[in-house]
């Protein structure tokens, strides 16, 4: 069964809804988005020629900030000379990533793979002199971990890409992406067509990724890209595939990129992130988020029931900085440590409940994880729960922790306040998590008490 992004099976969740008292449990689709909706954690990859002088990714092509010769000419640098994907295996999976999406070919048009679609490849036109994509594949599934790809719809150096025009344009329209007017060629994009076809077939032929994710879909319609043919051609190869939302629609989940939601996204979705401001390497850039703040951001994900795609750009020569390396590693460190907190688990309580920040579920609805982005003082309070607590448990360090339910009034089921004693020693350095186990599946109190 398929979905796009933002929709679901309105008979399913009207069935859930009516199941459930609050109403307010998550619908799933059962079955093909399950690995990736427990996974949680994927590191998304930005590996092309702009990482050899460090510029930004395809974008400069487009602005004219460097002139289009300038930019492919860092092709000539591009040696992969360090390249060890089973290095970069290793560390994902040490990260806590369950997954990896890599940059098979962005707005730039350079292939990583060996296309036998033209000349714009890392084995035909680059030192690398090799197909970068297979080996990668062959890594990751050695760890155990999900192949992603990203590949970007648009092609600023392909010759036919930009030979339509939308009907109603106003404004600019930048001649990387379309033709001026009376210059439209209709056979030219679909020639185009062909060759996006064909390099996606390649892909899906030659990798066989578990999940596609599609970039740069915004300058056509559906119906401009053929993009249910591209759908459907791939979901026959793979009908286990997953797909992005940057299918002109037709994608599976939402993507929200650098600005976290603040509010609730329905159904599946992952939110991409750079450490520092930029996706591939560029040493000028330092504005790095502390491995602190990843935490919690990954944990602001958890709550909404979402993934984070935490995002590095890896060096020409292939190796990566020690300024992303540490930050995986101490991200990692957090996520062993709180695997039950992560993995697997659900949409946390609706916002009003819990304010010491996001919390999250468990798949059976019988544990509440409070993630505690600041050191308790004494106390941690959470409204709502009428279920009998079973116990309050300091996740991945053991102790557990006294607790007890304070006011409410039991005459109308209105729960008291959960009070959790907090000492001191028991927090983590980076973000401590409480899991409240409760007598069956989460019971929620939301409404307004009597007048
Ligand atoms: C944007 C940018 C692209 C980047 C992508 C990652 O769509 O165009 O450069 O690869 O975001 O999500």
């Amino acid at each position: 069964m398929k979905r796009t992004a933002g929709t679901v099976f309105p008979a399913f969740v009207i069935l859930l809804g009516s199941l459930c008292a609050a109403g307010w449990a998550v619908a799933r689709e059962p079955g093909r988005l399950d690995w990736f909706e427990d996974a949680k954690l994927g590191i998304f990859i930005h590996w092309g020629i702009y990482a050899v002088d460090g510029t930004v990714e395809s974008w400069p092509i487009h602005s004219g900030e460097i002139p289009y010769e300038k930019y492919m000419s860092q092709r000539k640098g591009f040696t992969a000379s360090a390249y060890d994907p089973n290095a970069w295996a290793k560390l994902f999976k040490e990260a806590g990533a369950r997954y990896a999406v890599l940059t098979s070919k962005h707005h730039d048009g350079m292939a990583l793979w060996d296309t036998k679609q033209g000349k714009l490849s890392m084995k035909k036109a680059t030192p690398a002199k090799r197909d970068l994509i297979g080996p990668y594949c062959e890594a990751l599934r050695a760890e155990g971990l999900r192949v992603g790809l990203y590949f970007s719809h648009l092609d600023w150096s392909h010759p036919d890409y930009a030979t339509l025009r939308p009907e109603k344009a106003t404004g600019e329209l930048n001649k990387w992406d379309y033709a001026d007017k009376g210059k439209e060629d209709p056979q030219a994009w679909q020639r185009f067509l062909k060759f996006h076809k064909a390099q996606i077939l390649e892909i899906a032929e030659q990798f066989n990724p578990d999940l596609w994710w599609f970039d740069g879909d915004w300058t056509r319609n559906a119906e401009e890209w053929d993009m249910k043919t591209v759908r459907a051609v791939l979901e026959k190869h793979n009908p286990e595939a997953v797909f992005n939302s940057r299918m002109a629609g037709l994608g599976d989940y939402a993507t929200p990129e650098q600005g976290i939601p603040s509010s609730r996204i329905e159904g599946p979705w992952e939110f991409c992130m750079t450490i520092n401001d930029s996706w591939g390497w560029r040493p000028g850039d330092t504005n790095f988020k502390s491995a602190r703040q990843i935490i919690r951001i990954f944990a602001d994900c958890l709550g909404g029931g979402g993934n984070l795609l935490l995002d590095i750009g890896p060096k020409a020569d292939g190796t990566i900085d020690e300024a992303y390396t540490s930050r995986l590693k101490a991200l990692g460190r957090w996520v062993a440590k709180h695997q039950e907190a992560v993995y697997g688990t659900r949409v946390g309580l609706p916002a009003g409940h819990f304010y010491g920040g996001p919390t999250s579920l468990s798949r059976d609805s019988a544990t509440v994880y409070l993630y505690c982005y600041d050191i308790p003082r004494d106390q941690v309070q959470v409204k709502g729960i009428r279920n009998t607590i079973q116990a309050v448990r300091v996740v991945g360090e053991g102790s557990s922790l006294t607790f007890r339910k304070m006011g409410g009034a039991a005459w109308i089921n209105v729960p008291g306040i959960l009070f959790i004693d907090v000492p001191e020693c028991v927090n983590d350095p980076d973000l401590t998590v409480i899991a409240v186990d409760l007598e069956g599946k989460l019971d929620l109190y939301t409404g307004k008490g009597r007048d």
